[in-house]
């Protein structure tokens, strides 16, 4: 079962991390990052293995290095979150749901798999808010969750017209204090952990009782693999499944960061367009059929990813 894996979008902020992590379970000189110009990797990601250009919009580039290395498995990290893709949905549609096309072609000719991060985006102000179920309403009014849905349509498609191995699981908002996230509307909650540590005020630009799930990265990374390498003879659902591993709102989080930081403050300073799309997400997502089907069981609730990031961030600034 060894695997030939091309990530696509390496240096962001789950693909820094993901590609490390599965060099480490494949091999080295099995995994190639794959970034876009502008995002080199540098450093660790440089060093430990191949890396290729590979823009998820050149669908030919792309196939070059599938031929090249072999490839049997790719992840495709590359997205704009969803703030930003407010502010260039036509790019948004290109990356998201463009690009994904042009992987799935791919992966149907030349026969790989295919993992997409799905979101908590793809569910909207009709879809029932607390314990979520994994097949429900799914009618977001963001240009982000409407690439999301179409992503998990066109992957399903592709399984069962073509028999491409996709599969896909709704990411909650994720926290990490490697790569930072860029645009999404969950960042607050890595922002929120580097001013306490650098002993500076926060401006929370959520309201105190906006509930979203989280996850630590640890456990999305985890929830990546484990379903890639899953029985796919178990696999009721592929695209996608519900998975999270907390539910807090910026209260909740400011005081566990207060326990560490006893002097840590905050204060609200709203963005509007962020407070939208929170307030039409979920408050918490049913994730049993990811547990009954792969095995899905996170390992950081809300204390242990705080003490965590904490030390690291400690370490690193
Ligand atoms: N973290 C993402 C965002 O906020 C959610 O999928 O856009």
């Amino acid at each position: 079962m060894m695997k030939n894996v091309l990530i696509i979008g390496s240096t962001g902020q789950i693909g820094s991390e993901l590609t490390l992590a599965l060099r480490s379970r494949y091999g080295n000189s099995k995994v190639v990052a794959g970034y876009i110009r502008g995002a080199e990797p540098v450093g660790i990601l440089a060093e430990s293995g191949p890396s290729e250009p590979a823009d998820i919009t050149e669908a030919a580039q792309i196939a070059e290095i599938v031929k090249k290395y072999k490839i049997d498995a790719i992840y495709n990290m590359a997205a704009l979150l969803s703030a930003t893709a407010e502010s260039k949905p036509q790019l948004a549609w290109s990356i998201g749901v463009q690009g994904l096309f042009n992987l799935l072609e791919i992966a149907r000719e030349m026969n790989c798999s295919l993992f997409t991060p799905s979101s908590i985006g793809v569910f909207g102000d009709e879809t029932p808010k607390d314990k979520t179920p994994q097949d429900t309403v799914q009618r977001p009014k963001t240009m982000y969750g409407v690439t999301k849905v179409s992503g998990e349509l066109l992957s399903d498609y592709y399984f069962k017209r073509f028999g491409v191995d996709t599969r896909s699981v709704r990411y909650p908002g994720l926290i990490s204090h490697v790569a930072p996230p860029g645009g999404g509307t969950t960042d607050y909650a890595v922002e929120i952990y580097y001013a306490a540590v650098k002993g500076k005020r926060f401006e929370c630009p959520l309201a105190a009782g906006t509930f979203m799930d989280m996850m630590y990265m640890p456990d999305a990374l985890d929830a990546a693999i484990n379903l890639m390498e899953a029985d796919p003879a178990k696999l009721i659902h592929r695209n996608s499944f519900n998975v999270t591993a907390m539910s807090f709102d910026p209260e909740i989080l400011r005081k566990e960061i207060s326990k560490h930081i006893p002097d840590f403050q905050m204060e609200y300073k709203l963005d509007s367009v962020r407070q939208s799309i929170a307030d039409s997400w979920p408050n918490s997502l049913d994730d049993s059929c990811a547990r009954a089907e792969w095995g899905w069981n996170p390992k950081y609730d809300l204390q242990a990813m705080t003490a965590d990031m904490i030390a690291e961030l400690r370490g690193k600034l």
